[in-house]
């Protein structure tokens, strides 16, 4: 998934909407950025991926000129964050960690107030602040208070004020932090969406599965430095993709179903691995439809599975394969057996 929303309308000619060179900022002796090089190509989104304290909200401070880095450059949609930010503050949008919304003005507010300030004649601000509303399922709570909407309202509410001035490039920092996976789902359609119609995103986040979800191109940061970029499929193959558990309600069975397995040929079942000690069948998995296919299979073949579930790289793994050190940490995410 992803592919279709990825599409770069102009290849040949889209140029970089985020140049990054040599940027620095420190405060006191913490080198919040060391020196970041990064681009992204207009109308994709790049990742930057990293764990709390890592520089990413000094980076999308500076590009969005709410700070100043102390040495390097940084060009967006054409504009100089340092000698221009009157002109790149016009183009850009910034939704943040820490919402900008006022708690005690409703939905419709929030969006009219930021469309005055962005200059907007009061009739544009109308409109856009209703638009607005109605394309993040807000409508209905337009005249509440900020201040009563879940969590999932005030993102998408925020994520709405980030699109007022039709910015051509977003800032996402950190979108889903604490948010419940079905909220978390729901900003990621809404981001796909901005991209589908051609924006260009920045995208911060602590969570592998967000920058798969939503990024092309991923930049690891650590201690204000990328430690680490490429393509996603790139730096998931150095980390090692998903591992499916399976623990047969017969231990006796690990044997025969993992030969089972490899003589299916299916793709990666030939590093099934039976761990007795521990009762369970470890199968690498390298697709949705592979992970169906292995459950199928198994209960066709008769096999009862007691429990199933897939372990992702998590964020550590990903930096201690990038160090070069040893992978151990794992996320379980418990998974429903098919009936
Ligand atoms: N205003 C500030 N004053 C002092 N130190 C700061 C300030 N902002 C960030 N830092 C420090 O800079 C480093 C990077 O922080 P930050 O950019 O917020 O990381 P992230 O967003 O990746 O969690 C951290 O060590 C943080 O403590
Ligand atoms: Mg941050």
């Amino acid at each position: 998934m992803g592919d279709m929303t990825r599409i770069d309308k102009n290849p040949r000619t889209g140029g970089n909407a985020v140049e990054v060179r040599g940027l620095v900022k420190h405060y006191g002796s913490t080198k919040a950025l060391d020196g970041v090089d990064l681009d992204v190509r207009e109308g994709t989104v790049l990742g930057v991926l990293g764990p709390n304290g890592a520089g990413k909200t000094t980076l999308v401070r500076c590009l969005s000129t709410l700070i100043l880095p102390d040495a390097g450059h940084a060009v967006v949609a054409g504009y100089d964050v340092v000698r221009q930010p009157r002109q790149l503050r016009r183009t850009i949008g910034l939704t943040g960690q820490y919402a900008s919304v006022d708690e005690k003005l409703s939905g419709w507010e929030n969006l009219y107030m930021i469309g005055r300030l962005l200059d907007l004649p009061r009739k544009k601000a109308r409109s856009r602040a209703d638009d607005l509303l109605e394309r993040f399922s807000l409508t209905d709570a337009a005249k509440k208070a900020a201040m009563d909407y879940s969590g999932g309202m005030r993102r998408r509410l925020d994520l709405a004020a980030s699109m007022i001035g039709s910015p051509s490039v977003l800032y996402l920092d950190e979108p889903t932090t604490g948010l419940d996976p079905r909220t978390r789902n729901e900003v990621w359609d809404e981001v796909q969406r901005m991209v589908a119609e051609g924006a260009t995103v920045l995208l911060t986040t602590q969570y592998m599965e967000e920058a798969e979800q939503l990024a092309s191109e991923l930049t690891v940061i650590d201690h204000g430095r990328i430690i680490a970029r490429g393509g996603v499929d790139e730096l998931k193959a150095k980390v090692g993709g998903r591992t499916l558990q399976i623990r047969p309600s017969d231990p006796s069975e690990l044997a025969a179903m993992a030969r089972a397995l490899r003589e299916t040929g299916l793709d990666g079942v030939a590093g099934a691995q039976a761990v007795p000690d521990e009762g369970l069948l470890y199968v690498p998995i390298l697709s949705d439809e592979q992970l169906t296919a292995v459950i199928g299979l198994l209960g066709t073949r008769g096999f009862s599975l007691a429990h199933v579930a897939t372990a992702l790289p998590s964020l550590d793994e990903v930096f201690l394969a990038i160090t070069g050190g040893k992978t151990t940490a794992t996320e379980t995410i418990p998974q429903e057996v098919a009936a």
